[in-house]
Protein backbone atom coordinates (compact mmCIF):
# COMPACT_ATOMS: atom_id res chain seq x y z
CA UNK A 1 0.00 0.00 0.00
CA UNK A 2 1.30 3.40 -0.82
CA UNK A 3 1.30 6.29 1.26
CA UNK A 4 -1.37 8.17 -0.81
CA UNK A 5 -3.38 4.55 -1.07
CA UNK A 6 -2.91 4.47 2.89
CA UNK A 7 -4.25 8.31 3.40
CA UNK A 8 -6.47 8.23 1.19
CA UNK A 9 -8.38 5.20 2.95
CA UNK A 10 -7.39 6.13 6.33
CA UNK A 11 -9.38 8.64 5.56
CA UNK A 12 -11.95 6.94 4.54
CA UNK A 13 -11.85 4.82 8.04
CA UNK A 14 -11.62 7.59 10.22
CA UNK A 15 -14.61 8.94 8.84
CA UNK A 16 -16.23 5.90 9.12
CA UNK A 17 -14.92 5.54 12.59
CA UNK A 18 -16.30 8.97 13.33
CA UNK A 19 -19.92 8.65 11.84
CA UNK A 20 -20.05 5.33 14.07
CA UNK A 21 -19.34 7.51 16.81
CA UNK A 22 -21.31 9.62 16.39
CA UNK A 23 -24.78 7.27 16.78
CA UNK A 24 -24.11 3.55 17.36
CA UNK A 25 -27.63 3.37 18.70
CA UNK A 26 -28.55 3.27 14.59
CA UNK A 27 -27.74 -0.35 15.03
CA UNK A 28 -29.75 -2.93 17.21
CA UNK A 29 -27.50 -3.35 20.39
CA UNK A 30 -27.52 -7.49 20.00
CA UNK A 31 -27.48 -8.25 16.36
CA UNK A 32 -30.43 -10.15 14.54
CA UNK A 33 -28.02 -13.03 13.04
CA UNK A 34 -27.99 -17.22 13.70
CA UNK A 35 -25.01 -18.84 14.86
CA UNK A 36 -22.56 -19.64 11.78
CA UNK A 37 -24.02 -16.41 9.47
CA UNK A 38 -20.61 -14.98 8.49
CA UNK A 39 -18.89 -18.23 8.19
CA UNK A 40 -21.43 -18.87 5.23
CA UNK A 41 -21.31 -15.52 3.77
CA UNK A 42 -17.54 -15.57 3.23
CA UNK A 43 -15.54 -17.75 0.76
CA UNK A 44 -14.31 -20.91 1.93
CA UNK A 45 -10.43 -19.74 0.89
CA UNK A 46 -8.29 -17.05 1.48
CA UNK A 47 -7.82 -15.31 -2.15
CA UNK A 48 -5.20 -16.15 -4.57
CA UNK A 49 -5.01 -12.65 -5.79
CA UNK A 50 -5.23 -9.52 -3.60
CA UNK A 51 -8.39 -7.43 -3.86
CA UNK A 52 -9.04 -3.99 -3.78
CA UNK A 53 -9.61 -1.84 -0.47
CA UNK A 54 -12.93 -0.84 -1.65
CA UNK A 55 -14.16 -4.19 -1.43
CA UNK A 56 -12.59 -4.92 2.03
CA UNK A 57 -14.38 -1.79 3.43
CA UNK A 58 -17.31 -2.46 2.05
CA UNK A 59 -17.22 -5.98 3.17
CA UNK A 60 -16.40 -4.74 6.92
CA UNK A 61 -19.46 -2.41 6.43
CA UNK A 62 -22.39 -4.73 4.94
CA UNK A 63 -21.32 -8.27 6.40
CA UNK A 64 -19.03 -7.48 9.47
CA UNK A 65 -20.76 -4.41 11.40
CA UNK A 66 -24.17 -6.00 11.08
CA UNK A 67 -22.88 -9.03 12.71
CA UNK A 68 -21.54 -7.20 15.43
CA UNK A 69 -23.13 -6.86 19.27
CA UNK A 70 -22.81 -2.92 19.79
CA UNK A 71 -20.30 -1.97 23.07
CA UNK A 72 -20.21 1.53 21.91
CA UNK A 73 -24.09 1.80 21.99
CA UNK A 74 -25.87 3.70 24.87
CA UNK A 75 -28.38 1.01 25.51
CA UNK A 76 -25.19 -1.33 26.19
CA UNK A 77 -25.85 -2.45 29.86
CA UNK A 78 -24.32 -6.02 29.64
CA UNK A 79 -21.85 -7.65 31.77
CA UNK A 80 -19.76 -4.64 32.55
CA UNK A 81 -20.49 -1.83 29.90
CA UNK A 82 -17.44 -1.15 28.87
CA UNK A 83 -16.19 1.79 26.92
CA UNK A 84 -13.59 2.94 24.37
CA UNK A 85 -13.35 6.64 23.61
CA UNK A 86 -11.57 8.89 21.17
CA UNK A 87 -8.50 9.59 22.55
CA UNK A 88 -7.92 6.35 23.05
CA UNK A 89 -8.66 5.06 20.04
CA UNK A 90 -6.37 7.32 18.00
CA UNK A 91 -3.91 6.23 20.87
CA UNK A 92 -4.28 2.47 19.35
CA UNK A 93 -4.01 3.64 15.78
CA UNK A 94 -0.75 5.59 16.71
CA UNK A 95 0.43 2.36 18.44
CA UNK A 96 -0.55 -0.16 15.54
CA UNK A 97 1.43 2.17 12.96
CA UNK A 98 4.30 2.14 14.63
CA UNK A 99 3.62 -1.66 15.73
CA UNK A 100 6.68 -2.00 18.31
CA UNK A 101 7.73 -4.86 20.43
CA UNK A 102 8.58 -3.05 23.69
CA UNK A 103 9.57 -6.66 25.77
CA UNK A 104 13.21 -4.98 26.38
CA UNK A 105 13.96 -1.27 27.34
CA UNK A 106 16.01 -1.42 24.19
CA UNK A 107 13.60 -2.67 21.77
CA UNK A 108 11.23 0.59 22.17
CA UNK A 109 12.38 2.98 25.13
CA UNK A 110 9.60 4.96 24.69
CA UNK A 111 7.21 2.52 24.70
CA UNK A 112 8.52 1.14 27.88
CA UNK A 113 8.81 4.66 29.89
CA UNK A 114 5.68 5.59 28.54
CA UNK A 115 4.29 2.48 30.73
CA UNK A 116 5.64 3.70 33.56
CA UNK A 117 4.67 7.02 33.02
CA UNK A 118 1.14 5.92 32.78
CA UNK A 119 1.09 3.68 35.47
CA UNK A 120 2.71 5.58 37.86
CA UNK A 121 -0.28 8.47 37.15
CA UNK A 122 -2.89 5.87 37.23
CA UNK A 123 -1.53 4.83 40.26
CA UNK A 124 -1.49 7.70 42.08
CA UNK A 125 -5.26 8.39 40.98
CA UNK A 126 -6.68 5.41 42.38
CA UNK A 127 -5.08 6.34 45.63
CA UNK A 128 -2.07 3.24 45.69
CA UNK A 129 1.65 4.23 47.28
CA UNK A 130 4.35 5.05 45.69
CA UNK A 131 6.50 1.34 46.19
CA UNK A 132 3.89 -0.09 43.82
CA UNK A 133 5.31 -1.15 40.72
CA UNK A 134 3.06 -1.33 37.73
CA UNK A 135 3.07 -3.35 34.31
CA UNK A 136 0.28 -3.60 31.58
CA UNK A 137 -1.17 -6.93 30.51
CA UNK A 138 -4.00 -7.58 28.26
CA UNK A 139 -6.45 -8.74 31.04
CA UNK A 140 -7.40 -9.18 34.16
CA UNK A 141 -7.49 -12.87 34.07
CA UNK A 142 -4.01 -12.85 33.26
CA UNK A 143 -2.91 -10.13 35.85
CA UNK A 144 -4.62 -12.29 38.62
CA UNK A 145 -2.48 -15.20 37.31
CA UNK A 146 0.69 -13.41 37.53
CA UNK A 147 -0.60 -12.31 41.19
CA UNK A 148 -0.93 -15.98 41.81
CA UNK A 149 2.54 -16.98 40.20
CA UNK A 150 4.06 -14.56 42.14
CA UNK A 151 2.51 -15.46 45.42
CA UNK A 152 3.39 -19.17 44.58
CA UNK A 153 7.16 -18.46 44.40
CA UNK A 154 7.10 -16.69 47.42
CA UNK A 155 5.79 -19.21 49.77
CA UNK A 156 7.43 -22.23 47.38
CA UNK A 157 10.60 -21.21 45.71
CA UNK A 158 11.58 -24.63 44.75
CA UNK A 159 8.21 -24.77 42.54
CA UNK A 160 9.92 -23.09 39.29
CA UNK A 161 12.80 -26.02 39.04
CA UNK A 162 11.00 -28.56 40.77
CA UNK A 163 7.06 -28.08 40.11
CA UNK A 164 4.50 -27.65 42.69
CA UNK A 165 4.01 -30.19 45.90
CA UNK A 166 0.35 -29.26 45.56
CA UNK A 167 -0.41 -28.57 49.25
CA UNK A 168 -0.43 -25.15 48.39
CA UNK A 169 -3.90 -23.61 49.48
CA UNK A 170 -5.78 -20.41 47.95
CA UNK A 171 -8.65 -18.53 49.54
CA UNK A 172 -11.60 -16.35 47.32
CA UNK A 173 -14.77 -15.72 47.92
CA UNK A 174 -17.80 -17.26 46.27
CA UNK A 175 -18.40 -14.09 44.79
CA UNK A 176 -15.13 -13.95 42.91
CA UNK A 177 -14.49 -14.17 39.44
CA UNK A 178 -13.74 -16.96 38.00
CA UNK A 179 -10.42 -15.64 36.39
CA UNK A 180 -9.12 -16.44 39.83
CA UNK A 181 -9.85 -20.10 40.11
CA UNK A 182 -8.65 -20.64 36.58
CA UNK A 183 -5.43 -18.89 37.57
CA UNK A 184 -4.80 -20.95 40.00
CA UNK A 185 -5.58 -23.76 37.58
CA UNK A 186 -3.01 -22.66 34.89
CA UNK A 187 -0.68 -22.33 37.92
CA UNK A 188 -0.89 -25.98 39.08
CA UNK A 189 -2.32 -25.19 42.06
CA UNK A 190 -5.20 -27.44 41.59
CA UNK A 191 -9.01 -26.51 41.78
CA UNK A 192 -9.16 -29.00 44.99
CA UNK A 193 -7.40 -26.29 46.92
CA UNK A 194 -9.22 -23.13 46.47
CA UNK A 195 -11.60 -22.49 48.81
CA UNK A 196 -14.37 -20.35 48.40
CA UNK A 197 -15.32 -18.25 51.24
CA UNK A 198 -18.79 -17.85 51.64
CA UNK A 199 -20.44 -14.11 51.62
CA UNK A 200 -22.53 -11.81 54.18
CA UNK A 201 -26.23 -10.43 53.30
CA UNK A 202 -23.88 -7.89 50.96
CA UNK A 203 -22.24 -10.34 49.07
CA UNK A 204 -18.52 -9.59 50.79
CA UNK A 205 -16.45 -12.16 51.67
CA UNK A 206 -17.02 -13.24 55.57
CA UNK A 207 -13.53 -12.38 57.03
CA UNK A 208 -14.49 -14.64 60.08
CA UNK A 209 -15.13 -17.70 57.60
CA UNK A 210 -11.64 -17.27 55.93
CA UNK A 211 -9.75 -17.68 59.16
CA UNK A 212 -11.73 -20.39 60.03
CA UNK A 213 -10.84 -21.96 56.64
CA UNK A 214 -7.08 -20.79 57.09
CA UNK A 215 -6.77 -22.67 60.36
CA UNK A 216 -8.48 -25.55 59.59
CA UNK A 217 -6.08 -25.68 56.40
CA UNK A 218 -2.87 -25.49 58.26
CA UNK A 219 -4.01 -27.90 61.04
CA UNK A 220 -4.44 -30.91 58.41
CA UNK A 221 -1.10 -29.47 57.13
CA UNK A 222 -1.55 -27.89 53.83
CA UNK A 223 -0.05 -24.31 53.18
CA UNK A 224 -2.46 -21.36 52.80
CA UNK A 225 -0.27 -19.22 50.79
CA UNK A 226 -2.39 -16.25 49.01
CA UNK A 227 -5.94 -14.75 49.39
CA UNK A 228 -7.47 -12.79 46.65
CA UNK A 229 -10.09 -10.06 47.36
CA UNK A 230 -12.41 -8.34 45.22
CA UNK A 231 -13.35 -4.94 44.80
CA UNK A 232 -16.45 -5.05 42.83
CA UNK A 233 -17.41 -8.34 42.38
CA UNK A 234 -18.69 -9.27 38.85
CA UNK A 235 -22.01 -9.95 39.88
CA UNK A 236 -23.18 -7.47 42.63
CA UNK A 237 -19.95 -5.13 42.47
CA UNK A 238 -19.63 -5.87 46.42
CA UNK A 239 -16.71 -5.06 48.24
CA UNK A 240 -14.56 -7.65 50.42
CA UNK A 241 -13.37 -5.68 53.78
CA UNK A 242 -9.66 -5.68 52.34
CA UNK A 243 -8.49 -4.07 56.13
CA UNK A 244 -9.47 -7.31 58.17
CA UNK A 245 -8.72 -9.65 55.38
CA UNK A 246 -5.12 -7.80 55.49
CA UNK A 247 -4.64 -8.25 59.32
CA UNK A 248 -4.84 -12.01 58.34
CA UNK A 249 -2.70 -12.06 55.42
CA UNK A 250 -0.18 -10.57 57.40
CA UNK A 251 -0.44 -12.44 60.25
CA UNK A 252 -0.37 -15.89 58.71
CA UNK A 253 2.53 -14.27 55.55
CA UNK A 254 0.21 -14.87 53.14
CA UNK A 255 0.28 -12.85 49.58
CA UNK A 256 -2.96 -10.53 49.43
CA UNK A 257 -4.38 -10.06 45.61
CA UNK A 258 -6.89 -7.27 45.04
CA UNK A 259 -9.22 -8.01 42.00
CA UNK A 260 -10.46 -3.98 41.17
CA UNK A 261 -10.54 -5.33 37.67
CA UNK A 262 -13.88 -2.84 37.81
CA UNK A 263 -13.94 -1.13 41.17
CA UNK A 264 -11.10 0.49 40.60
CA UNK A 265 -12.48 2.98 38.07
CA UNK A 266 -14.44 4.15 40.56
CA UNK A 267 -11.63 4.71 43.23
CA UNK A 268 -10.64 7.53 41.07
CA UNK A 269 -13.08 9.66 42.31
CA UNK A 270 -12.02 11.30 45.77
CA UNK A 271 -14.85 10.08 47.35
CA UNK A 272 -14.59 6.08 46.42
CA UNK A 273 -10.77 6.53 47.59
CA UNK A 274 -11.83 4.82 50.86
CA UNK A 275 -13.09 1.42 48.44
CA UNK A 276 -8.90 1.08 47.94
CA UNK A 277 -7.76 2.04 51.36
CA UNK A 278 -7.08 -1.58 52.40
CA UNK A 279 -5.42 -2.49 48.94
CA UNK A 280 -2.23 -0.30 50.37
CA UNK A 281 -1.57 -3.19 52.25
CA UNK A 282 -1.76 -5.97 49.45
CA UNK A 283 0.72 -7.19 47.72
CA UNK A 284 -0.66 -6.70 44.08
CA UNK A 285 -3.71 -4.95 42.86
CA UNK A 286 -5.26 -4.99 39.17
CA UNK A 287 -7.72 -2.48 37.70
CA UNK A 288 -8.64 -2.66 33.82
CA UNK A 289 -8.54 0.59 32.43
CA UNK A 290 -10.62 -1.12 29.46
CA UNK A 291 -13.51 -1.37 31.74
CA UNK A 292 -14.45 1.92 33.21
CA UNK A 293 -11.47 4.19 32.08
CA UNK A 294 -12.45 5.08 28.51
CA UNK A 295 -9.49 2.92 27.32
CA UNK A 296 -10.17 0.79 23.99
CA UNK A 297 -9.92 -3.06 24.96
CA UNK A 298 -7.57 -4.67 26.08
CA UNK A 299 -5.45 -3.08 28.88
CA UNK A 300 -5.37 -4.17 32.30
CA UNK A 301 -3.47 -2.68 34.98
CA UNK A 302 -1.27 -4.42 37.32
CA UNK A 303 0.74 -3.34 40.29
CA UNK A 304 2.71 -4.76 43.09
CA UNK A 305 4.56 -3.99 45.82
CA UNK A 306 6.74 -7.21 45.26
CA UNK A 307 8.67 -7.04 41.88
CA UNK A 308 11.19 -8.36 42.92
CA UNK A 309 9.35 -11.95 43.61
CA UNK A 310 7.71 -11.34 39.93
CA UNK A 311 10.56 -10.98 38.39
CA UNK A 312 12.00 -14.17 40.26
CA UNK A 313 9.07 -15.89 39.16
CA UNK A 314 9.46 -15.38 35.65
CA UNK A 315 13.29 -13.86 34.57
CA UNK A 316 14.64 -16.14 32.00
CA UNK A 317 17.12 -14.85 29.47
CA UNK A 318 18.27 -16.45 26.86
CA UNK A 319 21.52 -15.00 24.94
CA UNK A 320 19.72 -13.39 22.20
CA UNK A 321 17.89 -11.07 24.69
CA UNK A 322 20.52 -10.10 27.11
CA UNK A 323 21.15 -6.48 27.12
CA UNK A 324 23.73 -4.26 29.33
CA UNK A 325 22.27 -3.71 33.14
CA UNK A 326 21.04 -0.35 33.28
CA UNK A 327 19.68 0.59 36.80
CA UNK A 328 16.79 2.90 34.88
CA UNK A 329 16.05 0.34 32.28
CA UNK A 330 13.18 -1.88 32.81
CA UNK A 331 12.67 -4.96 30.87
CA UNK A 332 8.88 -5.69 30.79
CA UNK A 333 9.51 -9.41 29.29
CA UNK A 334 11.06 -10.20 33.12
CA UNK A 335 7.78 -9.47 34.66
CA UNK A 336 5.54 -11.90 32.85
CA UNK A 337 5.13 -15.00 30.22
CA UNK A 338 5.02 -13.32 27.66
CA UNK A 339 7.68 -12.13 25.55
CA UNK A 340 6.19 -9.63 23.30
CA UNK A 341 4.71 -6.77 24.57
CA UNK A 342 2.13 -4.67 22.38
CA UNK A 343 2.94 -1.00 23.43
CA UNK A 344 -0.74 -0.33 24.97
CA UNK A 345 0.23 2.85 27.13
CA UNK A 346 -0.18 5.10 24.49
CA UNK A 347 -3.95 4.68 24.45
CA UNK A 348 -4.44 4.82 28.64
CA UNK A 349 -1.90 8.29 28.44
CA UNK A 350 -3.90 9.72 25.85
CA UNK A 351 -7.24 8.94 27.77
CA UNK A 352 -5.72 10.16 30.98
CA UNK A 353 -4.54 13.74 29.43
CA UNK A 354 -7.41 14.13 27.16
CA UNK A 355 -9.96 13.99 29.99
CA UNK A 356 -7.52 14.91 33.18
CA UNK A 357 -8.60 13.34 36.38
CA UNK A 358 -11.69 15.62 36.50
CA UNK A 359 -13.36 14.77 33.18
CA UNK A 360 -12.90 10.88 34.28
CA UNK A 361 -14.47 11.39 37.58
CA UNK A 362 -17.44 13.43 36.10
CA UNK A 363 -17.78 10.70 33.89
CA UNK A 364 -17.84 8.07 36.27
CA UNK A 365 -19.78 9.64 38.73
CA UNK A 366 -22.81 10.75 36.49
CA UNK A 367 -22.44 6.24 35.85
CA UNK A 368 -22.64 6.22 39.50
CA UNK A 369 -25.58 8.22 40.19
CA UNK A 370 -28.18 7.23 37.53
CA UNK A 371 -27.82 3.26 39.16
CA UNK A 372 -29.11 4.85 42.07
CA UNK A 373 -31.51 6.63 40.64
CA UNK A 374 -32.38 3.62 38.83
CA UNK A 375 -32.31 1.24 41.89
CA UNK A 376 -34.92 4.22 43.37
CA UNK A 377 -37.36 3.28 40.92
CA UNK A 378 -36.64 -0.31 41.18
CA UNK A 379 -37.25 0.01 44.70
CA UNK A 380 -40.30 1.95 44.22
CA UNK A 381 -42.14 -0.42 41.95
CA UNK A 382 -44.03 -3.23 44.12
CA UNK A 383 -43.84 -5.91 40.78
CA UNK A 384 -39.82 -5.77 41.64
CA UNK A 385 -37.35 -5.97 43.69
CA UNK A 386 -33.77 -5.54 44.01
CA UNK A 387 -31.36 -8.45 44.69
CA UNK A 388 -28.41 -6.70 46.27
CA UNK A 389 -27.28 -3.55 46.83
CA UNK A 390 -25.90 -1.17 44.31
CA UNK A 391 -22.61 0.51 45.62
CA UNK A 392 -21.28 1.44 42.26
CA UNK A 393 -23.09 1.38 38.60
CA UNK A 394 -24.96 -1.98 38.37
CA UNK A 395 -28.08 -2.74 39.29
CA UNK A 396 -28.90 -6.62 40.67
CA UNK A 397 -32.95 -6.48 40.47
CA UNK A 398 -35.86 -9.24 39.82
CA UNK A 399 -39.20 -9.50 39.02
CA UNK A 400 -41.22 -10.71 41.70
CA UNK A 401 -42.08 -14.14 40.45
CA UNK A 402 -40.59 -17.09 38.65
CA UNK A 403 -36.92 -17.65 37.29
CA UNK A 404 -38.80 -18.49 34.39
CA UNK A 405 -40.90 -15.45 34.56
CA UNK A 406 -37.38 -13.01 34.89
CA UNK A 407 -35.64 -15.11 31.96
CA UNK A 408 -38.60 -14.35 29.56
CA UNK A 409 -38.72 -10.49 30.58
CA UNK A 410 -34.97 -10.56 30.06
CA UNK A 411 -35.60 -11.94 26.72
CA UNK A 412 -38.20 -9.75 25.70
CA UNK A 413 -36.11 -6.45 27.00
CA UNK A 414 -33.14 -7.46 24.75
CA UNK A 415 -35.29 -8.78 21.78
CA UNK A 416 -36.15 -4.52 21.73
CA UNK A 417 -32.59 -4.00 19.95
CA UNK A 418 -32.60 -1.14 22.22
CA UNK A 419 -31.27 -2.46 25.02
CA UNK A 420 -29.09 -5.16 26.19
CA UNK A 421 -29.29 -6.60 29.62
CA UNK A 422 -27.58 -10.00 31.26
CA UNK A 423 -28.19 -11.50 34.09
CA UNK A 424 -26.72 -13.70 37.10
CA UNK A 425 -27.60 -16.22 39.58
CA UNK A 426 -28.24 -14.72 43.39
CA UNK A 427 -29.38 -17.01 46.18
CA UNK A 428 -29.88 -19.58 43.70
CA UNK A 429 -32.25 -17.50 41.75
CA UNK A 430 -32.22 -15.55 38.44
CA UNK A 431 -31.21 -12.11 38.53
CA UNK A 432 -31.29 -9.31 36.25
CA UNK A 433 -27.68 -7.08 35.67
CA UNK A 434 -27.84 -3.40 34.28
CA UNK A 435 -24.76 -2.08 34.22
CA UNK A 436 -23.88 1.98 33.26
CA UNK A 437 -20.55 2.48 31.95
CA UNK A 438 -20.57 3.25 28.56
CA UNK A 439 -19.44 6.68 27.43
CA UNK A 440 -22.26 6.82 25.12
CA UNK A 441 -25.32 6.36 27.58
CA UNK A 442 -27.24 9.16 29.18
CA UNK A 443 -29.80 9.76 31.91
CA UNK A 444 -32.42 9.20 29.00
CA UNK A 445 -30.84 5.77 27.90
CA UNK A 446 -31.18 4.77 31.46
CA UNK A 447 -34.71 5.84 31.56
CA UNK A 448 -35.29 3.94 28.45
CA UNK A 449 -34.51 0.87 30.03
CA UNK A 450 -36.60 1.51 33.00
CA UNK A 451 -39.66 1.63 30.49
CA UNK A 452 -38.74 -1.29 28.61
CA UNK A 453 -38.16 -3.47 31.84
CA UNK A 454 -41.92 -2.40 32.83
CA UNK A 455 -43.60 -2.84 29.05
CA UNK A 456 -42.30 -6.12 28.97
CA UNK A 457 -44.07 -7.29 32.15
C1 LIG B 1 -14.02 -8.72 39.15
C2 LIG B 1 -13.51 -9.19 37.82
N1 LIG B 1 -12.28 -9.71 37.74
C3 LIG B 1 -11.77 -10.15 36.57
C4 LIG B 1 -12.50 -10.09 35.41
C5 LIG B 1 -11.91 -10.61 34.15
O1 LIG B 1 -11.58 -9.55 33.33
P1 LIG B 1 -10.79 -9.76 31.96
O2 LIG B 1 -11.85 -9.92 30.93
O3 LIG B 1 -10.00 -8.50 31.80
O4 LIG B 1 -9.94 -10.97 32.10
C6 LIG B 1 -13.80 -9.55 35.44
C7 LIG B 1 -14.59 -9.49 34.22
O5 LIG B 1 -15.65 -8.95 34.17
C8 LIG B 1 -14.30 -9.10 36.67
O6 LIG B 1 -15.54 -8.64 36.77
Amino acid sequence: MTPDEFRHYGHEAVDWIAGYLENPGRYPVFPKVEPGELIDALPKCAPEKGEPVEKLLEDFRSLVVPGMTHWNHPGFMAYFAITGSGPGILGEMLSAALNVNGMLWRTSPAATELEQVALGWLRQWIGLPDNFFGIIYDTASISSMHAIAAARELAEPEARVRGGTGNLTLYTSEQAHSSIEKGAIAIGIGQRNVRKIPVDEAFRMRVDLLEEAIEKDLAAGLRPFCVAATVGTTSTTSVDPLDPIADLTERHNLWLHVDAAYGGGAAILPEFQHILAGARRADSVVTNPHKWLFTPADLSAFFTRRPDILRRAFSLIPEYLRTPDQPRAVNFMDYGVQLGRRFRALKLWFVMRYFGREGVSELIRKHIGWAQELASWIDADARFERSAPAPFSVVCFRLKGSDDDNRRLLDRVNASGEVFLSHTALHGRFVLRLAIGNIATTHAHVERAWELVRQAV
